[in-house]
């Protein structure tokens, strides 16, 4: 919020393992996401859906290991926070507990708003995410822009003021026409993270395997690469595997 004050931007990446949150830490990152993207991403499903609390835990620990100045925020699955707001309150007291991690986030606004409430009590902050809601994928249908209709514009401008209202610290709003993002971003106090919400939020976030191009089939729109890594490492591969056969690899020096 003092950020927000400011108008200084929040850059958020997503990590899900010690290695790669230790080297997007001492770079200067804002905010680290342990994504239940990693379900596609380090776990190879279609979807969020399959990942589950154990999993996101772990890889929170990992990722609070490497963190020594950026905020750490851990996704809660699937299942782990809808319908129940006591289940939710256990789920992120867990998370908390084992991960040592800064604060959970969950997908949705009016549904789940007990949820936020009951785990906002036990002194756990919240981050909120609107709009494209990979967790709801089977009622979607289509990872497409969501909220450019009229109604459900009205709707995620309700729930955005629910979540504040509620007491979550930021949110993220996924893949919404840009001046519904901007709109959002004035009118809450809370500091808006986007990702494909347009340049009038009061920060920024993407999947850090995206960024680096690491994964190759996956090329929307808000998505800016800014290594085309999967080359390089096919690259250093290939050298290794040559070198290997050629009995180039190892050398006199590398040898004992
Ligand atoms: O899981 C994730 O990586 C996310 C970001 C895309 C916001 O929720
Ligand atoms: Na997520």
């Amino acid at each position: 919020m003092e950020m927000k004050l400011k108008g200084e931007k929040i850059a958020m990446l997503t990590s899900y393992d010690y290695s790669m949150a230790k080297l997007v830490d001492q770079a200067g990152i804002d905010i680290i996401l342990v994504g239940d993207s990693a379900s596609n991403v380090m776990a190879g499903n279609e979807t969020t859906l399959p990942i589950t609390l154990d999993q996101m835990i772990y890889h929170g620990k990992s990722v609070v290991k490497a963190v020594n100045r950026a905020l750490v925020v851990v996704d809660m699955p699937f299942g782990t926070y809808q319908g129940n707001s006591l289940e939710a309150l256990n789920s992120a007291i867990k998370i908390m507990k084992v991960t040592h991690a800064d604060a959970v986030k969950v997908e949705g606004g009016k549904e789940i708003i007990e949820s936020v409430e009951r785990i906002l009590s036990a002194g756990i902050p919240v981050m909120g995410h609107l709009g494209l809601m990979p967790q709801s994928i089977n009622k979607y249908g289509t990872y497409t822009v969501r909220a450019k209709e009229e109604v459900e514009a009205q709707k995620l401008i309700e729930d955005a003021i629910l979540l504040e209202e509620a007491g979550c610290f930021a949110i993220v709003l996924e893949k919404i026409p840009a001046e519904l993002g901007a709109k959002v971003s004035q009118a809450l106090k809370i500091p808006v993270i986007g990702i494909g919400a347009g340049g009038g939020c009061d920060g920024q976030v993407l999947v850090l395997h995206d960024m680096l191009g690491i994964t190759q089939t996956f090329s929307p729109r808000f998505l800016r690469r800014y290594l085309n890594l999967a080359e390089e490492i096919q690259g250093a591969v290939n050298s290794y595997v040559q070198d290997v056969k050629s009995q180039d690899f190892p050398n006199e020096k590398e040898q004992y």
